[in-house]
């Protein structure tokens, strides 16, 4: 009786854990019409991966890394292997990460060869002197610390070397943002709340496909593709990177709330559905706050996204 008494009681103390993933915003396609069930079968993993940690009282950062890990591991979403390919049909990746405890960040970009970008940008946070790092620089500091490296044939797939084609032979049919056409996004991210209260965010891209060489995504800068804030929210954006620059998107949310003290899940209608009403590109974001409650916002025809709560909720969907 007694430990039964015990048990209910740590359980009554135990925070609410909490792990959302996003698998990109954007139009929708035949691919992903055809791939349903693939799409909707790693975002499960995905959530599983990260939520294990969460239940065995792991940090909402290592649950983030593991979820997008997953992500980025799996060819169907454009992150990691699988990636859309450049203008030269090459791979560069963008990625990031933060620690709402303590706002420490780490982020990459032009990324070649490391199989997990999410996981260099935390070792960016935590073992080098710097919070940004791009291109070779970002990749010899890979190898220096022995993070997994594959041969570019690795990220590319037939997929992303269809897409490429297409897009090539488009012409002037599809949206254009800032001179580049821009058609699918599958961008991925994930935030977590663990048992302490502490928030992350990490999101992790191959960008656009048949972008010029050396366009940054904003999934890799914080404040716009990833932000986290124990006393605000973890925010992980997706969609047309140069809207989402343009409006901040990650950080506005955080700044709704703390400025204005407008509660999480009003604070992403309001920015998604009524101060950027009139913009143009795809956009999307999950995010949560430090007591749970969450939001999962967009604009397009689709976000990929899973949710978990220790509340029992749990759940991936595509469409509406
Ligand atoms: N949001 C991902 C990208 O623009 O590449």
């Amino acid at each position: 009786m007694f430990l039964i008494q015990c048990l209910l009681q740590k359980h009554a103390k135990m925070n609410k854990i909490v792990l959302l993933v996003h698998g990109g915003a954007g139009p929708d396609s035949k691919f992903i019409k055809e791939n349903i069930a693939a799409y909707n079968e790693g975002l499960e993993e995905a959530l599983n991966a990260g939520y294990t940690i969460l239940e065995a009282g792991g940090s909402a950062l290592d649950a983030v890394e593991a979820a997008v890990n997953y992500l980025e591991d799996n060819e169907i979403f454009n992150a990691g292997r699988g990636s859309a390919l450049n203008e030269k049909a090459e791979v560069e990746m963008d990625a990031s990460i933060m620690n709402g405890k303590d706002q420490s960040l780490g982020a990459v970009a032009i990324v070649k060869n490391v199989k997990n970008p999410v996981t260099l940008a935390r070792a960016v946070m935590e073992k080098s002197k710097h919070t940004y790092m791009g291109g070779a620089g970002a990749k010899a500091f890979a190898e220096s610390i022995n993070l997994e490296m594959r041969p570019e044939e690795y990220f590319i797939t037939d997929h992303a070397l269809e897409q490429l084609q297409e897009a090539k032979e488009e012409n002037g049919e599809e949206l254009e943002v800032a001179g580049i056409k821009q058609r699918s996004h599958g961008t991925v991210g994930a935030v977590a709340l663990d048992k302490d209260g502490n928030l992350a965010a990490a999101t992790s891209t191959g960008g656009i496909e048949n972008k010029m060489e050396g366009r940054i995504a904003d999934s890799s800068m914080t404040g716009i593709g990833s932000y986290a804030n124990n006393k605000t929210c973890a925010v992980s954006g997706t969609g047309d990177g140069e809207y989402l620059m343009q409006n901040v998107m990650a950080f506005h949310i955080s700044a709704l709330m703390e400025y204005k003290g407008l509660p999480l899940k009003e604070a992403c209608s309001y920015l998604m559905h009524e101060k950027l009403k009139d913009v143009k590109g795809d956009m999307g974001i999950i995010a949560l706050d430090a007591k749970g409650n969450f939001a999962m916002e967009y604009n397009s025809a689709r976000m990929h996204r899973g949710w978990k709560t220790s509340d029992g909720e749990h759940g991936v969907k595509i469409y509406e």
